[in-house]
């Protein structure tokens, strides 16, 4: 069991900015080294948080520092290589959300997680907010019954992102536009609450209608707007809507509805019913207190508490190499849907 944890991060866009300040917010940990291919940020970043140690090329991070954690904070088309590579140095791996490409991709890193001995956990942020946090331990302590139906939802009237070099909106780079990029929060969260039961079926929509909310001469060829229904092998379902551009208002839908009650995450309420009344309960503060259940407030510093708490072998990992499989499964179902017309199942 390691007590001191030798971290590193690759990628110091503003999720590797948010990982960089959680591994320092972590008792215990060093953060040892960060990588970036962009020199100038990779040095300014260094400057502003003290970081000694600097690297542009990951593999040779890896083979100097012999880092204990790393954080996979780079495009999607690169989960894949960048986390294989980690795990075959003997480095346990956090990597950004969506979990990969495809669900081989997903295969891929799982069996290499298994052959190396060492922990891959996805970095699904919205499982460590404090009112997530609350609500599955609702869940779980039974006060809401069997949940049989959820709703997610993410979505921007305008917020095409780009990225650098443009590859969010490049489907061989990004494997898909708003439903994999922030559709996968939404999913994700709501999923988690709903037990991750096994997905068995997928029907989905998938548009491209704002090609000139992105500059001219830019490669466009992801989907803005998406939708889902998703089926379990427990008789559950759910809805699943995201978008990064329409005509309609941002949203960030998380319902979940059981036979004893329901829950909304985004602003968090709970409906139940008492001696047959209909009651509709809301946070009597403004939020869940900071430090529930003593984990960090700031969803980022608590999925880093998280992995650091698993490589110490003081908890069970919740982000696991198989749910990034199952959740790549459904996100590219969403996709072979909408092109060709029919349900996925699996
Ligand atoms: N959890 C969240 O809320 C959240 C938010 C945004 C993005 N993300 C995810 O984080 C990942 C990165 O997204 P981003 O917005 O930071 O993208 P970005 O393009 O803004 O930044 C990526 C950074 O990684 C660097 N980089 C890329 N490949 C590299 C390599 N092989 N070696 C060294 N440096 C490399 C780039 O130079 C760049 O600075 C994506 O998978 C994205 O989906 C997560």
């Amino acid at each position: 069991m390691k007590k001191n944890i030798k971290a590193g991060i690759i990628g110091l866009g503003w999720p590797g900015k948010e990982h960089l300040k959680g591994y320092l917010a972590c008792p215990g940990v060093e953060l040892a080294a960060v990588c970036d291919w962009d020199e100038p940020l990779l040095k300014s970043v260094a400057a502003e948080y003290g970081i000694k140690k600097t690297y542009t090329d990951y593999k040779k991070m890896l083979e100097v520092e012999k880092l204990d954690a790393v954080s996979v904070c780079v495009p999607n088309y690169e989960h894949e290589e960048l986390s294989i590579a980690a795990l075959n140095a003997g480095t346990n791996v956090l990597c950004e959300k969506p979990p990969a490409m495809s669900a081989a991709e997903a295969e891929a890193m799982a069996q290499a997680a298994k052959k190396a001995g060492r922990v891959l956990m996805y970095a699904l942020v919205m499982r460590f907010t404090p009112e997530t946090r609350f609500a599955k331990d609702m869940i779980d302590a039974g006060d809401i019954g069997e949940i049989y139906l959820g709703k997610a939802g993410y979505t921007r009237r305008r917020g095409i992102p780009l990225g650098k070099d443009n590859w969010f909106v490049d489907n061989a780079r990004s494997g898909g536009g708003a439903m994999i990029d922030i559709g996968v929060h939404a999913l994700d969260c709501i999923w988690y609450l709903m037990g991750t039961p096994k997905p068995v079926s997928v029907s989905g929509v998938a548009y491209r209608k704002f090609e000139h909310c992105v500059p001219a001469g830019v490669k466009y060829d992801v989907d803005d707007a998406s939708m889902a229904l998703i089926k379990f092998a427990n008789g559950a379902s759910l809805f699943l809507e995201a978008s990064w551009a329409w005509n309609l208002p941002g949203t960030a839908t998380k319902l979940v509805a059981g036979t004893k009650g329901g829950i909304q995450i985004e602003p968090f309420r709970v409906f139940t019913e008492k001696k047959g009344v209909v009651l509709d309960e809301t946070l009597g503060e403004s939020s869940i207190p900071a430090g529930y259940g003593s984990a960090p407030s700031n969803p980022f510093a608590g999925e880093i508490a998280h992995f650091c708490d698993v490589l110490r072998g003081k908890t069970k990992l919740i982000a696991t190499p198989e749910q990034g499989i199952q959740l790549m499964q459904m996100l590219r179902g969403v996709y072979e849907s909408a092109e060709t017309g029919r349900e996925i199942r699996f």
